[in-house]
C-alpha cells in the first residue's frame, strides 16, 4: 500500500514522477505528492485527492528540476488529508515511506519539534533533520536503524544532488539507463525505458547520485549486486479501447488463460519440478479473491488429484495453532506476491520446516522470492484493485495442476484453442439490468460446491466496487437462518453450472420464491429445467471444465457495469488499495 517512486536524471522531473505516479496510483489514491531539488532547493507540492488532482497543483509550479520524490497514499495512521500526505519535508530533509513505523510514538518523543501531520512516517524526517550534522549516508543508515516495523523509504537532502533509499519487507525496485535512475514500488513504472533493474533486499540501502547507485549492506559496508532483466515487457500500460481497466482486464480473460496453461504445454518440467509425491495433503492459503481461487483450489485438487486439502484466510492461519505436517504442501496464492497477511504465513510455514508454493502473478515480487517453489500466472499487470483475470488464471493453474500431477499425460492444448477461440463471447450485461440491481436493498448470491465459492467472489467483487451490502451463502444453507431476511426488497442471484444440481437449486428457489424474492439465474442450462425466475444471465458458452472461468464473467461485468451506472470509478473503489501490504 502507498506507492513511491523517484526520479534523478537529465529531464525535469515532474512529468517523469506524474506519469510514474499514475502506474502506481492503484497502490493508493487518498493523498499525493512530490518533492524535488529545484537549484538545490527543497520544494514540497502534495494534496488530498488523487494524481490528477496533484498534476492541476503542479501547473501553477513551473519548477524546474531533474531530482525528484512522488509519493501516492493509502492511509493507515491519519486520516486522508493534505497535511498527512507525502512526502514529509523538515529542515533539510524530505521523504517518501510505504509501511509502517512501529515504533513511531517511542521515537517521536526524542523529537522536540512539533509535528505537522497525525502519520507515523513523519517522524523519520524529524529524526534525519536531529541527525543531520552526520554526512548524508551515515545520517540515513543511522535514522533506518532505529525504525521497527515495515518499510520502503525514499529520502531527498537539500544543497545535495542525492537520493537515498531504504527497504524492510515493502517493495523497491532500482532501474538506470543512459539518461536516469529510477526508484518505484513496482516494477511495471520501467517497462518500455529500462531493461534492467535492481530488486532492493531487506535492510538494504542504495545511495543514488548522478548517474551512479551505491549498494550498502545493514552494517553500512558497500556491497555489489547484480542486475536483473526485466522480462515480458508490455508495451504500455493502457486502458486502450475501454473506460476502465477493469472492463479491459475482464476482456482479457481468454488471453491469460491461453498465457498461463500455455506455459505448461511449452515446459512440462513446470509441472514436474515439484515433487507432488512427497505430499499427502495440500493446504491452500491466501487473502479476498486469491483465498477465494485457494477455495476452489482445494475443490480439484480433492475431486481430480484425490488429495485432502484444506483453505485458510491467511490473517487467520496466522493465529491458528496449526499442526505443521511436512507431508502437507502449502500453497500461497496472490497476485501482487506482497500481500503481508500471506508473507507472514509463508514465513511461518517455513520456520517449520515445511514447503510452500507460490501462485503469483508478479515475477519477482516477495512471495516468489521466499517461496520453496513457485508457480505464475501470467496476466501482465493488473492495475483495477478488483480483481479479475488474475483470479480466472489461478483457476486455470489450479485446475491444470489438480488435474495433471498424478496423470502422466500430456497438457491438452485443444482446450486452450477453444477457450481464446471464445474471445468475442464476453458481451456486456444488457443494460436494463442495471436499474433494476441499484433498487434491491439486499442481495444474496447463493450456489453449490464450485457454484458456492463463485457466489462468494461475486459478492466480494459487487460490495467491493459498487459499495452494496450483499451476502453469500451455499444454496442449502438458506433454511438455517438466512432465509428470514428475503421479502419483496430481496434480489438472489442464483448460480448453476452443474446439471446435477440442479433439482436441489430449484428447491432453493422455490424457497425463496414463496417469500417473494426475486431471483436471477446464472446458467448454461437449458431455462426450462429450472422453477420460476425473473431473468437470465448467461455466460460465454465455452464447452470447458472450468465452468467457475466461465460463470463469473457475468458477474465481473454485473459488478462493474453496476459501478459505472452508480457513477463511481471501479477502478479505485474507496478505502482500498491493490496490494495490501500493512496487516
Ligand atoms: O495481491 P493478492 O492477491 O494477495 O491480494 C489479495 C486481496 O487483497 C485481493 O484479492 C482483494 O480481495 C481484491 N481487491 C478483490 O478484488
Amino acid at each position: 500500500m502507498c506507492g513511491i517512486i523517484g526520479y534523478m536524471g537529465k529531464e525535469d522531473c515532474i512529468p517523469q514522477l506524474l506519469h510514474a505516479l499514475k502506474i502506481v496510483e492503484y497502490r493508493g489514491y487518498d493523498s499525493a505528492g512530490i518533492s524535488c531539488l529545484d537549484h538545490g532547493k527543497l520544494i514540497t507540492i502534495k494534496t488530498k485527492g488523487k494524481i490528477a488532482k496533484l498534476e492541476t497543483l503542479l501547473q501553477h509550479h513551473p519548477y524546474h528540476a531533474t531530482i525528484g520524490i512522488g509519493h501516492t497514499r493509502w492511509a493507515t495512521h491519519g486520516k486522508p488529508s493534505t497535511r498527512n500526505a507525502h512526502p514529509h519535508t523538515y529542515g533539510h530533509w524530505s521523504i517518501i515511506h510505504n509501511g509502517i513505523i512501529e515504533n513511531a510514538h517511542i521515537l517521536k518523543q526524542e523529537c522536540p519539534e512539533p509535528f505537522s501531520s497525525q502519520t507515523d512516517s513523519e517522524v523519520i524526517a524529524h529524526l534525519l533533520e536531529k541527525n543531520n550534522h552526520l554526512r548524508g549516508i551515515d545520517c540515513f543508515r543511522k535514522v533506518i536503524s532505529q525504525l521497527q516495523g515495515t518499510y520502503a523509504i525514499a529520502g531527498l537532502h537539500e544543497g545535495e544532488e542525492s537520493m537515498y533509499v531504504a527497504k524492510y519487507k515493502n517493495p523497491l525496485y532500482i532501474a538506470q539507463n543512459n539518461e536516469s535512475i529510477m526508484i518505484s514500488s513496482d516494477l511495471a513504472v520501467f517497462y518500455g525505458k529500462f531493461y534492467s533493474y535492481y530488486c532492493l533486499e531487506d535492510h538494504e540501502i542504495a545511495m543514488i547520485q548522478e548517474n551512479s547507485i551505491t549498494f550498502y549492506n545493514q552494517q553500512g559496508k558497500s556491497i555489489a549486486k547484480q542486475s536483473l532483466t526485466l522480462q515480458n515487457v508490455p508495451q504500455t500500460i493502457s486502458k486502450g479501447i475501454y473506460p476502465y481497466y477493469m472492463e479491459k482486464e475482464i476482456h482479457e480473460i481468454p488471453y491469460v488463460t491461453q498465457s498461463t496453461w500455455q506455459q505448461f504445454v511449452e515446459d512440462e518440467n513446470l509441472l514436474h519440478n515439484i515433487p507432488w509425491q512427497n505430499y499427502t495433503c495440500i493446504h491452500f492459503i491466501a487473502c479476498g479473491t486469491a483465498y477465494h481461487a485457494g477455495q476452489m483450489g482445494a475443490i480439484y485438487f480433492e475431486k481430480y488429484a484425490h488429495i485432502p486439502c484444506k483453505s485458510s484466510i491467511a490473517s487467520e492461519f496466522l493465529y491458528e495453532n496449526t499442526l505443521f505436517f511436512p507431508k502437507t504442501l502449502y500453497i500461497l496464492i496472490s497476485q501482487s506476491g506482497e500481500t503481508a497477511d500471506t508473507l507472514s504465513c509463508c514465513e511461518k510455514i517455513k520456520s517449520h520446516q515445511c514447503d510452500t508454493l507460490a501462485i503469483v502473478n508478479v515475477p519477482h515480487s516477495r512471495l516468489s522470492q521466499i517461496a520453496t517453489y513457485v508457480l505464475h500466472t501470467l496476466c501482465g499487470p493488473e492495475m483495477s484493485v478488483a480483481s479479475t483475470k488474475v483470479y480466472t488464471a489461478q483457476l486455470t493453474l489450479l485446475y491444470l495442476l489438480a488435474t495433471h500431477i498424478h496423470i502422466e499425460q500430456s497438457i491438452p492444448i485443444e482446450q486452450v484453442q477453444s477457450i481464446l477461440a471464445f474471445t468475442d463471447s464476453i458481451t456486456p450485461i444488457p443494460s436494463s439490468f442495471l436499474p433494476k440491481i441499484v433498487s434491491y436493498k439486499k442481495i444474496l448470491f447463493v450456489g453449490k460446491g464450485e457454484d458456492y465459492i463463485t457466489a462468494k467472489e461475486a459478492s466480494l467483487k459487487f460490495k467491493e466496487i459498487t459499495y452494496t451490502h450483499c451476502l453469500a451463502l451455499p444454496c442449502g444453507e438458506l433454511k438455517h437462518g438466512s432465509l428470514a431476511l428475503i421479502d419483496a426488497d430481496s434480489l438472489v442471484i442464483v448460480i448453476c453450472t452443474k446439471p446435477n444440481m440442479i433439482d436441489k437449486i430449484n428447491t432453493c428457489m422455490e424457497e425463496i420464491k414463496a417469500r417473494n424474492g426475486h431471483i436471477w439465474l446464472v446458467t448454461n442450462e437449458n431455462k426450462k429445467k429450472f422453477a420460476p425466475f425473473d431473468a437470465i444471465l448467461s455466460y460465454p458458452n465455452w464447452s470447458t471444465p472450468l465452468s467457475a472461468v466461465t460463470s463469473i464473467i457475468p458477474l465481473q461485468l454485473l459488478a462493474y457495469q453496476t459501478a459505472v451506472a452508480k457513477g463511481l470509478n471501479p477502478d479505485q473503489p474507496r478505502n482500498l488499495a491493490k496490494s495490501v501490504t500493512v496487516e
